[in-house]
């Protein structure tokens, strides 16, 4: 990556963190009966990943969870849904999410645009609701991985040579000791053949 935009996410990325915080300060002032837990509130991930937004909550009724995407792109729905019946999943995501009971999201086959902030709303009547964000970071493939992966195709190849080498030396023997035998086979036969002539 080249250093300025880097530099400039970074910074955009702090501002976005800080905006979450207050979020969740306000949130929480409100929240009364909910409680939730997050057990992993940082996600590293490399592209192709599927990955489990792990959360379980608390409350007396039946609650609406919501999540929502965040990221220097912009903010997007993802989800909707009461637990037991169908999720609205928005047309971003759709055939990329599916939901579970506890308030968690599986999402399939990340990209890099995928990282971002990942922020669940569990609501359980107006003014009762608690909030939580998990921040994804979804990375390419690392150079050292692919180096690991050379390596190991390198050691597949010489490992089908020597095994195909072998396979041809014990052909090759094979070979050369049934021709011995049936060179032995023929001889003693003739001997057999003359030797009856000798008798008749
Ligand atoms: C994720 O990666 C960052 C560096 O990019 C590291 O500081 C952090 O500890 C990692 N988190 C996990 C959960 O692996
Ligand atoms: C939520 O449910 C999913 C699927 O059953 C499970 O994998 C995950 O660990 C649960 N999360 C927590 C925090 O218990
Ligand atoms: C699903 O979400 C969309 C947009 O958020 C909304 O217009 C629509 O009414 C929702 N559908 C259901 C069944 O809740």
């Amino acid at each position: 990556m080249r250093p300025l935009p880097s530099c400039r996410r970074k910074t955009r990325g702090i501002s976005l963190g800080l905006f979450a915080l207050c979020l969740a300060a306000a949130r929480c002032l409100q929240s009364q009966g909910v409680s939730l837990y997050i057990p992993q509130p940082t996600i590293n991930a490399t592209v192709k990943q599927d990955i489990l937004f792990s959360v379980e909550y608390s409350c007396h009724g039946v609650p609406t969870i919501e999540w929502t995407y965040t990221s220097n792109w912009g903010m997007q729905k993802i989800v909707e849904w009461k637990p037991g019946t169908q999720a609205n999943i928005s047309q971003s995501h759709q055939d990329r999410v599916c939901t579970f009971d506890n308030g968690s999201i599986q999402l399939f086959s990340v990209g890099v645009r995928d990282s971002g902030y990942y922020i669940v709303t569990v609501t359980e009547r107006p003014g009762s609701s608690q909030f939580g964000t998990i921040v994804l970071h979804v990375s390419e493939i690392l150079y050292e991985d692919l180096h690991l992966v050379a390596v190991f195709l390198a050691f597949l190849t010489a490992v089908a040579a020597v095994l195909i080498s072998l396979l041809w030396v014990c052909n090759k023997c094979a070979y050369k000791f049934q021709r011995k035998r049936r060179h032995k086979l023929k001889e003693s036969t003739t001997e057999e053949i003359e030797l009856q002539d000798v008798e008749c």
